[in-house]
């Protein structure tokens, strides 16, 4: 398990990493927009996103849904706010952590977690929240970046640069084996893609897909 973060402690980096989320929001969404406007477009009623940071996930929720936003870091709150007021979003922004999720079992329609279980302390835990926030049927969407094929070139890349990366993006690992855990945190039925982006710098390798409870 990583060590846990006290994102208070540095708001200097915070807000660096607030303004570097929505410097490539744009780009983020080039790449995985059509995905995200097919399954977040399509969720309904209450839903839950763990780690919408700046916001960028804001432009594909559909009127009518309510969105509680599980943010931890506060200096996140005031792009997040934004960006969901500027695209009619009904958030409402909770200072918690996905490790323990202050919702009812089963209350939910849909959990949206995009680049967030790189840099949460306990991914097993969070996805053990997810599943028992979930009502049954409900979709978990996800899309991560993942470590590269162990024993590449690019893996031993990231070895080395999963230090500075961890301190300069508050916890965000590089090389974590995230497809594993989701595969094996005890969904009904996970769809899981791998892409690998070229060139993607130290970060080619994503999985994008979604988990049914
Ligand atoms: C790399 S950002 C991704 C933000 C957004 N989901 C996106 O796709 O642009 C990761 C976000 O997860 C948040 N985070 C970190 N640890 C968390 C935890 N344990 N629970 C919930 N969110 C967490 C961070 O504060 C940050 O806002």
């Amino acid at each position: 398990m990583a060590e846990a973060i006290d994102f208070t402690a540095q708001p200097r980096r915070g807000r660096f990493e607030a303004w570097l989320l929505d410097a490539t929001a744009k780009g983020s969404n080039a790449q995985h927009g059509r995905r995200k406007q097919e399954v977040i477009g399509a969720m309904e009623g209450t839903l839950v996103e763990i780690g919408p940071g700046a916001g960028a996930n804001m432009p594909y929720y559909r009127d009518g849904v309510h969105v509680i936003g599980i943010e931890p870091n506060p200096a996140m709150h005031e792009r997040l706010r934004s960006h969901a007021e500027a695209n009619g979003v009904d958030l409402e922004i909770r200072m918690l952590r996905g490790e323990h999720l202050d919702v009812d079992d089963a209350s939910v329609d849909g959990v949206v977690g995009t680049l967030v279980l790189c840099g949460v302390t306990d991914q097993r835990q969070v996805l053990r929240e997810i599943r028992r926030v979930l009502r049954p049927g409900g979709t978990y969407f996800f899309i991560e970046h993942v470590g590269a094929r162990p024993g590449s070139t690019m893996r031993r890349i990231q070895k080395v640069l999963n230090r500075p990366h961890r301190w300069l993006l508050n916890g965000c690992e590089v090389h974590r084996d995230t497809a594993a855990v989701i595969e094996s945190a005890g969904f009904a039925a996970v769809e899981l893609e791998h892409t690998v982006m070229k060139p993607g710098l130290y970060l080619p390798d994503f999985i994008i897909g979604t988990a049914t409870r």
